[in-house]
C-alpha cells in the first residue's frame, strides 16, 4: 500500500512538474511570438536603434522593460493595458505607418501574452532581426502617397497666416497711431493674404492629421488644435470680409468692429500655433 502511494505521488509530482515546465515553455514561446510581432510592426518608430523614437518609446523589443512599465501593461489584464488598447484599436501602428495593423491572430497573441502576466522571452529565443510575421509593407496607392506628402506641408504653410495676422495687427496699430488713411490699404492686403494662407493651412492640416497617429494627451491636443485651427481659418476670412467689404474709415463703427475682430484673430492664430508646436515639442516647450 505504501509502495503504491509513493508511486502515485511520484507520478503525480512528475506530471505536475512536467506540466509546469511545459507552461514555462509556452510562456516563453508566447513572449517570443509577441517580440516577433513587435519587431515586424513597431520597430520603424520604436526601434532601439532610432536616435529619436516616437513618443520617447524606443525599447519595444525589450519585453521585460515594456512589461515593467505600468503605463503600458497591467500584467494579467489586457483590458486595462494601454498597449493592448492601442494595438487593438489600431492606433498603433497608425495610419501613417508603412506596415499594416496587427492581424486578428497577432492581437490575440498580444492579449494572451499580457493575460499570462507578460512573461519575458527565453534569452536564446531572440529571433534574427530579419524575422517577419508576414507583416509585408503596405503598398500605398500613388494618390494617397501624394496626399500624405501634401499634408506634410501643413507646418510650413502655417507660417503665413501666423506672421501675416501679427503684421496686420502691427499695421493697424500704426493706422490708429498715425491716423493716416493710407495704412488701410496695407492692412487690407495683409488680412486678405492671411485669410488665404489660413484656409490653405486648415486644408493641409486636415490632410496631415489624417496620416498621423497620436494617442493619449497628444490626441486631445490634436483635437483642440484641429478645431481651434479650423475656427481660426473661418475667423480670418471674416476679418478679410470686414476689412474689404466695408468702407472702414478711421473712427467709424465698421473700423472698430474690424479692429476687434483682427485682435481676436491674432490671438486665435497664436494659441492655435502654440498647440500645433506642442504636438511636436510637447506642451512645455516654452519652459524656461
Ligand atoms: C509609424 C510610426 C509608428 C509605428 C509603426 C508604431 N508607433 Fe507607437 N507611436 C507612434 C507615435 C508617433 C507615438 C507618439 C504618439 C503621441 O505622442 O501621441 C507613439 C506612441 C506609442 C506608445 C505610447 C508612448 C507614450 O508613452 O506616450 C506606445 C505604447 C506605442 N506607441 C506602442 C506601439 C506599438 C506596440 C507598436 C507596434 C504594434 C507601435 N507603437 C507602432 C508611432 C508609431
Amino acid at each position: 500500500m505504501r509502495f503504491f502511494l509513493t508511486c502515485t505521488l511520484t507520478l503525480l509530482l512528475a506530471a505536475l512538474g512536467g506540466r509546469a515546465a511545459e507552461t514555462d515553455g509556452d510562456a516563453a514561446r508566447l513572449a517570443g511570438r509577441v517580440r516577433e510581432i513587435f519587431e515586424a510592426k513597431c520597430t520603424d518608430c520604436h526601434g532601439p536603434e532610432l536616435p529619436r523614437p516616437k513618443g520617447k518609446f524606443g525599447y519595444v523589443l525589450d519585453l521585460k522593460r515594456v512589461a515593467a512599465n505600468a503605463d503600458y501593461i497591467v500584467r494579467g489584464h489586457p483590458e486595462k493595458s494601454d498597449l493592448y488598447d492601442m494595438v487593438f484599436k489600431e492606433d498603433m501602428p497608425g495610419e501613417d505607418a508603412s506596415v499594416p495593423p496587427l492581424t486578428k491572430d497577432e492581437k490575440e497573441s498580444v492579449r494572451r501574452w499580457i493575460e499570462a502576466g507578460a512573461p519575458a522571452p527565453a534569452p536564446a529565443e531572440h529571433p534574427a532581426p530579419t524575422a517577419s510575421t508576414g507583416g509585408a509593407e503596405i503598398k500605398m496607392p500613388v494618390w494617397k502617397r501624394a496626399l500624405r506628402w501634401l499634408g506634410r506641408l501643413h507646418p510650413v504653410s502655417t507660417h503665413f497666416p501666423v506672421a501675416l495676422m501679427f503684421v496686420a495687427v502691427f499695421a493697424e496699430g500704426l493706422a490708429w497711431w498715425t491716423q493716416r488713411p493710407s495704412w488701410l490699404q496695407t492692412v487690407r492686403l495683409l488680412v486678405v493674404l492671411a485669410a488665404l494662407g489660413a484656409v490653405a493651412a486648415v486644408g493641409l492640416g486636415w490632410i496631415n492629421a489624417y496620416f498621423t497617429s497620436y494617442v493619449g494627451q497628444s490626441a486631445s491636443i490634436l483635437g483642440w488644435h484641429r478645431w481651434l485651427g479650423t475656427g481660426t481659418g473661418v475667423w480670418a476670412v471674416v476679418c478679410a470680409g470686414l476689412a474689404t467689404l466695408g468702407k472702414c474709415e478711421e473712427g467709424t463703427k465698421d473700423r472698430q468692429r474690424f479692429r476687434g475682430a483682427l485682435l481676436l484673430g491674432a490671438a486665435l492664430v497664436g494659441v492655435t500655433g502654440f498647440l500645433g508646436s506642442a504636438l511636436i515639442y510637447g506642451l512645455d516647450h516654452y519652459a524656461w
